[in-house]
């Protein structure tokens, strides 16, 4: 118990307020790759960043970090503001992607390196590197070089690394993109371990958003430098805020479906009439997850059965309905005899409504 209380680090809660970075190329053209993104990362958790390519979340990072100024907006680590303070003051340990390691170091000259500069003494630094090593298991790979480990291994020497320095805040730039599927996953499960046992405020960049959702306290999901929403993994699964973050969470894609509001009835374009609601007539987006669908006998979607997928423990039925272009996926039970070509009838046990427009939610 002790040691692990001498692994925990002091922990900050991290506040971006209003941050905005706006960049400017030759031409004189604006990129608002952050765009008034105000979030609160809380002291000790490991918040997962995720959005598409492209989308800020790099940038962001690295405002935190101090590597880029923002546009305008502010950060904060606790009570301090640290907006325009320099890198090395933040006490911030960043890991990316591709780990960046001194080829011609050894693992321990490499864990070490961060402490020359700040002037540990040599014995104090010996013995932090080493302690770091055991947290992420490599103590015995001290003496070799980088290109004598495996990509995972690397990947714990740089978070060792970013940890000698024991940094308040952890800052990790998708990490795991160069690791085969395997390792990934391992390596996903090690960093969870690190972070809980030394209580350190993590940020986790990944545009994978199965990795996000299987390692984080909460996610932040982010689109065209904007939050979509924070929460729980599993809530803003169940309960997106609107029609982008229902696409992007979820595999095999949530089904969406153009439909409309007629007088307080949610119908399908083809005439099907799902349920009552209460909203102004308009367009809309209907969202249906490939496990909200239950075959049912006269149930209200009629559909064709296009293909059966047999995908891991799931069997997936792909079904055609008319007047709709593309088929829709649905979750089905593996003991039920499906063939292509059948007619089958679907009812749901939940459902999604977005306005067509803004892609807001209704219901
Ligand atoms: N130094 C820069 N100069 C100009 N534009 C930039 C610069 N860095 C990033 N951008 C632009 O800002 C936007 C956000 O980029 P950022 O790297 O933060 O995205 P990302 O979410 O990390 O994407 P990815 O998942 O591909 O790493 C992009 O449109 C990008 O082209
Ligand atoms: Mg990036």
């Amino acid at each position: 118990m002790e040691q692990m209380n001498a692994k925990k680090l002091s922990s900050v809660d991290v506040r971006m307020q209003n941050l905005t970075k706006i960049f400017v190329d030759k031409t004189g053209k604006e990129t608002r790759a952050v765009d008034d993104f105000t979030v609160t990362i809380p002291a000790g958790k490991l918040i997962g960043l995720l959005g598409p390519s492209g989308c800020g979340k790099s940038t962001t990072l690295y405002m935190i970090a101090g590597l880029h100024k923002p546009t305008a907006g502010q950060i904060f680590f606790g009570e301090e503001d640290v907006t325009f303070m320099p890198p090395e003051k933040r006490g911030i340990g960043l890991v990316f992607q591709n780990y960046a390691l001194y080829p011609h170091m050894t693992v321990l000259q490499n864990i070490m390196f961060p402490l020359e500069n700040l002037n540990v003494p040599k014995q104090e630094a010996l013995q932090r590197a080493h302690e770091m090593a055991e947290l992420v298991h490599i103590g015995e790979l001290m003496e070799r070089k980088p290109a004598q480990l495996s990509g995972g291994q690397q990947q714990r020497v740089a978070i060792a690394r970013a940890l000698v320095k024991k940094p308040r805040v952890l800052l990790l730039d998708e990490p795991l993109s160069n690791l085969d599927a395997r390792l990934r996953l391992q390596t996903r499960e090690e960093i969870k371990r690190i972070q809980r046992e030394t209580g350190i405020t993590t940020i986790f960049v990944t545009h994978d958003q199965e990795e996000a959702m299987s390692i984080s306290d909460e996610i932040v999901v982010m689109n065209f430098g904007l939050e979509q929403q924070k929460d729980k993994p599993q809530h803003v699964y169940d309960e997106p805020q609107n029609m982008f973050v229902a696409k992007f969470l979820g595999n095999p894609p949530i089904n969406i479906i153009e439909g409309v509001i007629e007088n307080n009835v949610l119908k399908m374009i083809n005439g099907y009439e799902l349920e009552s609601i209460k909203a102004d007539n308009q367009e809309v987006y209907i969202g249906i997850r490939p496990e909200f669908f239950e075959t049912k006998e006269n149930g209200k979607i009629k559909g064709v059965i296009d293909l059966v997928e047999h995908i891991g423990r799931d069997t997936m039925a792909l079904f055609q309905v008319e007047g709709y272009q593309e088929p829709l996926r649905a979750i089905v039970f593996a003991d039920r005899n499906l063939a292509p070509n059948q007619v089958i009838h679907f009812d749901y046990n939940k459902i999604f409504v977005f306005n067509k427009e803004t892609g807001a939610r209704i219901k």
